[in-house]
């Protein structure tokens, strides 16, 4: 995990910025993620809200979705930043820790809003037995 750490403060800074993005009208709870990727790529993404409440994307997972679309899947996430901009606590949901957890390297680190500052922690901290399967087809 230490080498991503370096990389967290220009993260969180990203991850700001694509918070400005968020469409967010029902909610008001704008979210801006940003993941660097084991290539060296970073990438973002915000929540994007419907008025069918239910269709809302969230910002975590449209940033993966997004990586995915553009080049593919073959690397790894090694560090994630997720944030509210009005400094509100914003951990992932826990379809979005399932999600990144399919993309994220053993030792990847996330850091995210919690009230007057950011929590940093082992990403695998937040989604301990995830769902795998062993057997693949
Ligand atoms: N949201 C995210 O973008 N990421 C999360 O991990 C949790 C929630 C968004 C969805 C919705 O637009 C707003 O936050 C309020 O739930």
């Amino acid at each position: 995990m230490a080498p991503a750490n370096d990389a967290l403060p220009r993260l969180r800074e990203l991850a700001e910025e694509a918070a400005t993005h968020a469409y967010a009208p029902y909610s008001k709870f704008s979210v801006g993620a940003a993941l660097l990727w084991d290539d060296g790529v970073t990438v973002t993404g915000c929540n994007v809200e419907n008025l069918s409440f239910g269709l809302t994307s969230c910002a975590e997972r449209n940033a993966v979705f997004r990586r995915i679309s553009e080049r593919g899947a073959g690397a790894k996430i090694v560090a994630i930043a997720v944030t509210n901009p009005a400094g509100e606590m914003c951990a992932p949901c826990g379809a979005c820790r399932q999600v990144l957890h399919e993309f994220a390297a053993p030792d990847a680190a996330i850091t995210y809003r919690i009230p007057g500052g950011w929590a940093t922690r082992p990403f695998a901290e937040l989604l301990p037995d995830a769902f795998v399967m062993e057997r693949r087809n």
